[in-house]
Parts: structure tokens; sequence; C-alpha cells
């Protein structure tokens, strides 16, 4: 039953209002012009394009405060179609729930920035729904049609000479992806995948373009060199990454949208693309400029965008990968000219709050619609405020007062993997679910004190031990929508 909300919570809502409607009284520089000279391509481009390019394609989100996601990737598909990839070589995994969805302000039509064209048009549906899962992704990525369930059977059918280009924009943690489907994604089989793809000589080089919260997770001290592949991610291993074109932002998103049109790295690059001779820029030239984009003027509503794997294959043209829109031909990449980052930015984990507090704050006074955002708000709180206590004291449980929140805390070094035992890791999250309930999107963000746990050689028993004191009274998911993650 919907009660008035308690003062620690209407202090959260007051401070999520001081967060979305703060004034910036930054301003924003509209793109200048590119220069425009001709630019011939190099006999090195033309030597290593005899191969096919082929992409995959990931929004590992559903739900419409998670729009900006599936938005991302419907973008992406038309970028990689301008550039003259063919349909048939892009493997397009999302949910497809948003197009259509009550909410759209726009029914059929996904936008990607407040004037953005419709991205939406001609995204081949290869995996949608339930179809997007983990293992479509891994048989996709592998060309194993065999293990595909569902789906359209398109995969990456690649041959030594092809390149490869992944792009995956969703939520994440330390050491794991969201799916809009259970289990979600953890670093290590992703990283085991990815050498099996090598092992079996289907590529000449692979690009990885990541954008998800703590992303450098997935790659930082797992990715060894020497596996031809090259990944940027949206935020170090220990930060979040950012959407944009938020409500209540600068610039913000045609009024009607109650939601995020996009994210801050994904935006970065593909906006970049958008308007350049691919011909002429770096895989460097664009990893510098959407670095200087996404850290937003250093401000806290920014990320560290990093790179992983063999840096050399960076000396790359974008066009290898993504080819070149032919009307952009006299449109040559001159340096960091043309984007400035927009001046705010939310927490992607912070993102679904703004959609429901822009919902309550436009809903008329009295109305169902009113009221159904207040409690969306509400229950959305109440349950992360029990993940994030359980947790805590989940910590002190097992390493007392003092030292709990420290162990929940701490970093590696830079360079060190977040686990070593990442069967561990999975095992802890499952006993930890199974007493306290799920971790849901929100709950990724702990991810490192679990991994904490393992590397400080905590048992399954003791964490069943301990979950079990720390929730004694599990709540039922409070937020029916949103389903575990992990517990598969
Ligand atoms: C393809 O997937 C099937 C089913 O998971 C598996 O048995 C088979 O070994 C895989 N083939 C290759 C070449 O990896
Ligand atoms: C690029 O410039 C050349 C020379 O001025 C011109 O012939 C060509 O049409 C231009 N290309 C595009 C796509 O505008």
């Amino acid at each position: 039953m919907y009660r008035f909300p308690t003062p620690t919570l209407l202090f959260l809502i007051v401070t999520l209002i001081a967060l979305v409607s703060s004034n910036p009284e930054d301003f924003l520089r509209l793109p200048s012009e590119s220069s425009r000279f001709f630019h011939s391509p190099s006999a090195d481009d033309k030597e290593n394009n005899e191969g096919t390019r082929w992409a995959i394609l990931i929004a590992g989100s559903n739900g419409y405060w998670n729009y900006r996601h599936q938005s991302d990737v419907c973008h992406a598909y038309q970028v990689l179609r301008k550039g003259g990839l063919k349909e048939e070589n892009i493997v397009v995994f999302m949910y497809d729930d948003i197009a259509f969805n009550e909410e759209n302000p726009r029914p059929g039509v996904i936008i990607n920035s407040p004037h953005g064209d419709d991205v939406y048009k001609g995204v081949p549906k290869d995996y949608t729904g339930e179809d997007v899962n983990v293992d479509n992704f891994f048989a996709a990525l592998l060309g194993n049609k065999s293990a595909l369930t569902g789906g359209s059977g398109k995969v990456v059918d690649s041959g030594p000479n092809d390149h490869i280009f992944i792009y995956y924009s969703d939520h994440g943690g330390p050491g794991v992806l969201g799916m809009p489907t259970s289990p979600y994604m953890y670093a290590s089989d992703l990283i085991e995948v990815l050498k099996k793809k090598h092992a079996s000589g289907t590529y000449k080089s692979l690009v990885f373009y990541l954008e998800a919260c703590e992303s450098g997770s997935i790659f930082e001290g797992l990715l060894p060199e020497g596996l031809n592949i090259y990944a940027t991610t949206a935020a170090n291993a220990d930060e979040s990454s950012w959407g944009t074109y938020c409500p209540g932002e600068f610039p913000s998103p045609p009024p009607e949208y109650e939601t995020c049109l996009g994210d801050l790295y994904s935006v970065a690059w593909m906006e970049d693309s958008d308007m350049h001779n691919l011909q002429s820029e770096t895989l460097h030239q664009q990893y510098e400029l959407v670095k200087e984009r996404t850290k937003n003027g250093n401000t806290l509503y920014g990320s560290h965008v990093m790179q992983y794997g063999d840096i050399g294959l960076s000396e790359n043209s974008l066009f290898l990968y993504l080819g070149t829109n032919p009307a952009n031909e006299n449109f040559t990449f001159v340096g960091r000219n043309s984007l400035v980052p927009p001046s705010k930015a939310v927490n992607q984990r912070d993102a679904d709050l703004v959609h429901f507090w822009d919902k309550f704050r436009k809903a008329p006074q009295g109305s169902p619609r009113k009221a159904a955002a207040e409690k969306q708000v509400l229950e959305a709180m109440s349950h992360r405020m029990h993940i994030d206590d359980s947790i805590k004291l989940v910590g002190k449980l097992l390493f007392g007062m003092e030292k709990g929140p420290e162990v929940l805390t701490s970093v590696r070094p830079a360079g060190q993997p977040l686990a070593d035992d990442w069967n561990c890791l999975k095992t802890l999250v499952r006993t930890f679910e199974t007493y306290c309930g799920s971790l849901s999107q929100y709950g990724m963000k702990h991810m490192r004190s679990f991994a904490n746990f393992c590397n400080a050689g905590i048992h399954k028993e003791q964490m069943a031990e301990a979950s079990a004191q720390a929730c004694v009274n599990v709540p039922a998911n409070p937020w029916s929508s949103l389903r575990s993650g992990f517990s598969a």
C-alpha cells in the first residue's frame, strides 16, 4: 500500500529535484563548420580494405526509462549503413519495446538527439525481446548458428581478412554488463569468447566500443594484447557513465520526452562519425575527441574514456570498421574542431529516476498518472536502499564494523582485474540474491564488493550465513518489472 514518504525518502526526492532541475548556466557551442579539404584515401586504407566489414550492435536493456540504449544502437545502425555496410553484415540486438511504447510521444519513431531524425527506420529485428541474451550474442559473434535460440539466425560469418565492430550500450557494473534478460554477462565469459573468436582465425582485427557504468572493468587486466582487438570504454573501471539529452538538461529533449535520448560517450562517437569523411580519421583521433567530450569539462557529470588491448590498431582509419558516408567526402577530420560537450548529463543509474520524476512533475495534479509516477519513484528508491543497506550489513557481518566498509569499497591498482576467481564471484552474487532478492540493474554497482569478498577468500557458506542474517525479511522485489539479471 502506498503511504506518505518517510523523511528520508522526502530528503532523497528533494535532492533528486535539485539534481534534475538545477539551471545550467553553461552554454552550448554549436558544432563549428568542418573544414572542407578533399582527402584521398591512403594506399594503406586500400590495402587493408580487402575483407568484409561486420558489426554487432547490442542494447542491453529494456524499459522506456532506458530509451537511450536502444536509441544509441539504432543510431549506430544508421551510421554503419550510411558508411556502406550491408544489412546482412550487421547483427542487431535490441529488445524493441521503445518505438511503440505507450510512453513514446512519437509512435514508431526513435530519436538520439533533440533535433535528430528518426533512427529506428530500417533497423533489422535480428534479436528482439527474450532473444536478446548472452548466449545468442556469443553465438552470433562466434558465427555458431547451431547455438542460437530464436532470432533471425544472422551471425558474424567472417573470414580471416574481415574486420569486426562491436558496439554495446547498456547499464553495467564492475565486471558485468546488463542484458534485458537473465543472466547478465560477466567480463570473464566475454573475454573467453573473444579469445575463442581469435583462435578460430576469423577476423583480421576487431574494434569494441562499450558504453556502460564501470565499463573499464570489463577489459582492465583481462583483455590481453595480441588478439588484434582494440577496445574503448565510456568509463574507467570505477566510475559511472552518463546519459545525455535528458529532461532538465541543456540541451534537453523536446518537451514531450520524459527520458534521456542518448548516452554521452555514445553520442560523442556517433555524432563525430556522422559528420566526417572517416577515411581521414583514425580510431585514435576519435578516441581523443570522444574522451574530451565525455569528460564533460571535468565536471562531476562526465567520465574517463579508456582504451584497451592492441592500442596500435588505433592507427587504422575508422573507415576500416565503419565505412564512410559518401556525402561526407569533403569533410576531412581536423582534430578536436567540432564537438563540445553538452553541459549536463545524468548518471546512468539515475536516469530511471529522472524519467519517473519528470513524468511525475508533468502529470496533472490528482491524476492517476501522477500517482503512478510517484509510486514508481518511491519504489525505485526503496529498492535501492534495501540493496545498499543489505550489502553494507553483509560486509560488516563478514569483516567486522571497521573493516567491513573498507572491504566493500577497496579498488585494486590499475591493470589488475576485478577478481581472480570469477566462478566465486558468480556464486556469491547468486547466494546473496537467494536471501536478499534481486540486485537488478541498480544493484550491479555493488559487483566490486562481491569481487572483494572473493579476493579475500570468502566462501559460499559464509556468504549464505551473512546474507541470511542481513536479510531476515526479504521484501518481495518492490519493482516487479526489474527482473534479476544474475540468478539464472
Ligand atoms: C556451436 O554450438 C554448439 C551448441 O552450443 C556446440 O555444441 C558446438 O561445439 C559449437 N561449435 C563450435 C564450432 O564452437
Ligand atoms: C566534393 O568536392 C568536389 C570538388 O569540389 C566535388 O566535385 C564533389 O561533388 C564534392 N562531393 C560532395 C559529396 O559534395
